[in-house]
């Protein structure tokens, strides 16, 4: 297959991107480089996929319209996977407008270039956070997911349902995966695990916000991309919605800590701060849909999750600060 993955250094993209490349599939890569942490992290994320003779990096923006519509014109894809965006709850809660420019209108785009260009199938990066306030536990893809908790919620929520609208008035194909808290080597530094490591590695203290009893689906970034593989075999016509979870129990932030602590073999120190707006208080996927449509079966738990991370963390040491 030939794709257009979009947020290829990123540290979903890159995994997805090696993954693919592997097994021999020809892997066009857009990323703008977003200066959400620093570009030496997303550098050596693609030291193996640049050197790969299937590959090709292209460093851009998704809502640059002309490069775009480059790229479709000397591609001739069978899908775009669709993973560039702006990440994370925190930082959209002060920048709305910025969050729905780039996952909503940059998706938009995307998708309208896609079909510009005769490209039908569309693999879409969403996110657990869409279940807010209105879901049971364990979340299935049919609540209804109308009460976001956050702009980038929302965004991720906006962007799924704009899809939604293209499947029907334009024919394009849309399988929507909404991953759960993903983790593993190359992590975002700003996430739970990544940063709680830092913190434990240089003896700080830990910030938990709220209790600590908050839980978390956490998904091993190996078991994600398989999904996701999967996902981008069985794209069709139609409209659906996967959940990626990890398939097991969920983990509070005091069991993460506890985890990441016995991994480092260093002990951890913990200094309560008020809770955060926008911060759901419990994940918990249904993963029953992907695992009868995409055979998905996640197959590392988070202790084997964190001792891998922690593995990575201590070649790599502490990127991003
Ligand atoms: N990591 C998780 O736990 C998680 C959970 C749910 C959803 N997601 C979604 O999965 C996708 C990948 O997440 P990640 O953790 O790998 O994040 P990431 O930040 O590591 O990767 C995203 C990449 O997109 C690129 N990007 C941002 N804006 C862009 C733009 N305008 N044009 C082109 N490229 C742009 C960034 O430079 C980055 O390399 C995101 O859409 C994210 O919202 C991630």
């Amino acid at each position: 297959m030939k794709l257009l993955v979009t947020g290829i250094a990123g540290f979903i993209g890159s995994h997805l991107a090696e993954r693919l490349l592997a097994r021999g599939d020809t892997v066009v890569g857009l990323d703008s480089f977003d200066p959400f942490y620093p570009r030496a992290a997303k550098e050596k994320n693609l030291e193996g996929i640049r050197a790969h003779e299937s590959a090709r990096v292209i460093e851009g923006d998704i809502l640059d319209e002309a490069l775009v519509d480059e790229i479709f014109r000397e591609g001739g894809f069978d899908a775009v996977v669709h993973l560039a965006g702006l990440a994370g709850v925190r930082p959209s809660l002060g920048a709305p407008a910025r969050y729905q420019r780039v996952n909503v209108e940059g998706t938009t785009r995307l998708a309208e270039a896609a079909l510009a260009h005769g490209v039908r199938r569309f693999v879409f990066a969403s996110s657990s956070s869409v279940y807010g306030a209105s879901a049971r536990a364990p979340f299935a893809e049919s609540e209804r997911a109308d009460e976001p908790l956050s702009p980038y919620a929302a965004s991720k929520r906006s962007a799924e349902l704009v899809l939604r609208s293209l499947v029907h008035v334009r024919g394009l194909g849309v399988t929507v995966l909404r991953y759960f808290t993903v983790y593993g080597p190359r992590q975002r530094p700003e996430m739970a695990i990544h940063a709680f490591c830092r913190a434990i590695d240089q003896s700080r203290p830990i910030p938990i916000h709220g209790s600590g009893s908050a839980s978390r689906d956490y998904t091993y970034v190996g078991d994600a991309v398989s999904g996701t593989v999967s996902a981008i075999d069985r794209i069709d016509e139609g409209f659906r919605i996967y959940n990626l979870g990890g398939g097991s129990q969920p983990t509070t932030l005091f069991q993460l800590v506890t985890h990441l602590s016995r991994a480092l073999g260093k002990p951890a120190r913990i200094e309560h701060r008020p809770e955060v707006v926008g911060d759901v208080q419990h994940t918990v996927a249904d993963i029953s849909a992907a695992r009868e449509a995409l055979g998905y079966a996640p197959e590392v738990d988070i202790r084997e999750g964190i001792a891998r991370f922690v593995a990575w963390y201590r070649e790599h040491g502490a990127a991003g600060e």
